[in-house]
């Protein structure tokens, strides 16, 4: 038997679950549990119903009974999988943390589940094996007017642009490996989010969204209404790049497309795609933090701090590392270099996506040669 946060989990812990487990369990995504646990319960906060929430993809039913147990103002939750091995053992779950009302297990395939209950609810969880992309039109449909939708993808060498023609199948864009690869990724998984929502009328708001190890979580607001949707189209665009001094500049879909570096004057390359706005909401995560920090859930807690100071900054992160191959020169200290940046007047902030990364508006010219002085102070 497991526990997980007080929730009792009738299954032997394996240490690297796959998919061909008889029910999948995996012990490295607690923190994600955790974070979205937070996520709804803050969000729930802000409504005026219960919620009726469906964890799509359940495994062992973690999340469901989680959800149920750990965020009040829940209507029903509704846990589903569609093998059976893994139906069974949802039930037992149940049992095993005494849960006998509003709580419904289903054992069907998801798309079918989601498509026929429209509008049915207000929270859906997707937690699939690697790409979450053929789950998300019929998430689309089964979301209500005003709803929430966490999402997690492990195919991170498609989104990164690893597997160029799988993200451009799977995602709509068209990527290449760059050195800030996570958030390109996570901001082409925004991007395919908000393109399937927008089909149905609906706009989605990312609150909550991150990379950690071998997964992207994104969660976020959905709301249906034409309007909204047309107003947040300038949160799609293209990244140009300049790979010779390390130059990057969001623009949106109709802008011109800039063929040189304005910087170094090298040929610049353009991908995308993908969302351009900002991945998550300053406000939301505090609250989020300030629940994981009751608690004292701390590696979460660390998490959404870092979080919640890099949000404002949409322009991809620099690498140090990268911006030392640039230079030639050797990488310099990250928390020094941010300091630098400060120092001129522009903000500079770690980020959650590297640890020798930082976020930044500051322009390239004046990253490289912050750092080439402090390699001539050395
Ligand atoms: C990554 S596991 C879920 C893990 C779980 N959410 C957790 O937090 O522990 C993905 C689950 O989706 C189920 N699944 C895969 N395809 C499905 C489909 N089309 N419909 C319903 N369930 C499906 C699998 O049986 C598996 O249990």
């Amino acid at each position: 038997m497991i526990e997980e946060r007080g929730t009792k989990l009738d299954i032997e812990a394996e240490d690297e679950p796959t998919k061909e487990s008889k029910v999948f369990y995996n012990n490295e995504m607690v923190l994600n549990r955790d974070i979205s646990v937070s996520a709804l319960k803050v969000y729930s906060e802000d409504q005026k119903v219960d919620l009726k929430v469906l964890d799509a993809l359940a495994g062992t039913g973690i999340r469901g009974i989680r959800y149920f147990r750990e965020v009040p103002d829940i209507e029903k939750v509704t846990i589903n999988d569609s093998k059976p091995d893994a139906f069974e053992n949802i039930k037992k779950n149940l049992e095993l943390n005494s849960l006998k009302t509003k709580v419904e297990v289903t054992s069907r395939d998801a798309n079918l589940l989601m498509s026929e209950r429209r509008k049915g609810f207000h929270y859906i969880d997707l937690d699939p094996f690697g790409s979450p992309a053929r789950f998300i039109d019929s998430a689309a449909r089964s979301l209500k007017h005003d709803s929430f939708i966490g999402i997690t993808a492990t195919d991170l060498a498609a989104l990164c642009g690893t597997y160029r023609k799988t993200c451009r199948r799977k995602y709509g864009s068209w990527v290449q490996n760059l050195p800030y690869h996570h958030e390109v990724g996570i901001r082409v998984l925004i991007k395919s989010v908000f393109d399937a929502l927008a089909v149905h009328n609906k706009v989605f708001d990312p609150k909550l969204c991150y990379a950690e190890r071998h997964y992207y979580r994104i969660m976020g607001e959905v709301r249906e209404t034409k309007k909204g949707v047309n107003r947040s189209l300038k949160n799609i665009g293209f990244l140009s790049f300049c790979s010779g001094c390390g130059y990057r500049k969001f623009s949106g879909e109709k802008e011109r497309v800039m063929r040189e570096c304005p910087n170094c004057e090298q040929d610049t390359r353009k991908i995308g795609p993908l969302w351009t706005g900002k991945i998550g909401r300053k406000n939301f995560i505090e609250k989020v933090r300030k629940s994981l920090k009751e608690k004292k859930l701390n590696e979460a807690v660390e998490l959404t701090k870092m979080l919640e100071k890099e949000m404002d900054i949409k322009k991809p992160f620099y690498d140090t590392h990268n911006i030392g191959k640039i230079t030639g020169q050797p990488a310099v200290s990250r928390d020094k270099l941010i300091k630098k940046i400060e120092d001129k007047g522009y903000n500079a902030e770690r980020t959650h996506f590297s640890p020798t990364g930082i976020k930044t508006s500051a322009p390239i010219e004046d990253i490289l040669s912050i750092s080439k002085e402090m390699n001539r102070k050395k």
